[in-house]
């Protein structure tokens, strides 16, 4: 099988999985991913065919998607052995899978990404940011029935994910000084820190006009 039809497998299996996802991890937040990811690959030396396929499967086994997160891992593991990865490329892709989340990164010993999984886990955060993370932040937040906003909420530093996903007081305002705000200062590639300053720009200026709405001062 040549790299280009592992991938078109791999593409495949990714949107049977994450097609009817209404949790803001659908299908179209895999395809931004991946336009990320190929911009991202245009500066960065990773192995395309690592990069890509993580890419597609890094959110399957998300265990806000499903309920067994390691009988999902296993069913990725006998896929990408049906398709000719070496037992190395499933390792690393798995590797990437499962340890790219923002809870991961926080935890007092964050796991080492290899330069793929770095390039991955950027995208994934570009697209919690800017214009698309604010909606998805409120589509998330609605589909969740969080509060929009309440001055009194302050953002915890507690961010065992977990935990922070059950609180009955989280705000969707709150959320952007939580995490949202935070991920530009976490990107690992110098390309990806660019696109991701500006994005961060554009949420600090809708923070400051929604508050000044919001007290009608505007
Ligand atoms: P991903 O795994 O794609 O990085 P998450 O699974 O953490 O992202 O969440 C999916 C989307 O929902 C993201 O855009 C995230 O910012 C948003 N989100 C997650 N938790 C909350 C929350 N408590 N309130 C509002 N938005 C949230
Ligand atoms: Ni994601």
């Amino acid at each position: 099988m040549t790299n280009q039809d592992q991938l078109i497998k791999v593409k495949e299996f990714s949107y049977n999985k994450m097609k009817n996802d209404s949790t803001g991890h659908n299908f179209d937040h895999i395809q931004r991913v991946i336009k990320t990811v190929q911009k991202l690959l245009k500066t960065e030396a990773a192995d395309p065919v690592i990069t890509l396929s993580a890419a597609y499967l890094h959110d399957v086994a998300d265990d806000k998607l499903v309920k067994d997160p390691a009988k999902l891992e296993t069913e990725i593991r006998q896929f990408l052995k049906d398709t000719d990865f070496t037992p190395e490329q499933i390792d690393e892709i798995l590797y990437i899978t499962h340890n790219l989340s923002f809870s991961k990164s926080l935890s007092k010993n964050p796991p080492k990404l290899s330069l793929a999984g770095q390039i991955v886990q950027d995208a994934d955060r570009l697209d919690a940011i800017g214009a698309i993370g604010i909606t998805r932040a409120i589509y998330y937040g609605g589909a969740n029935s969080e509060t929009i906003y309440d001055p009194e909420i302050l953002p915890r530093e507690k961010m065992d994910k977990k935990e922070y996903r059950n609180l009955s007081d989280e705000t969707i305002i709150n959320h952007f000084y939580e995490k949202l705000l935070k991920l530009t200062g976490m990107m690992n590639t110098p390309t990806a820190k660019k696109i991701a300053e500006r994005r961060h720009q554009y949420m600090l200026d809708f923070l400051d006009e929604f508050k000044a709405e919001w007290n009608s001062e505007k």
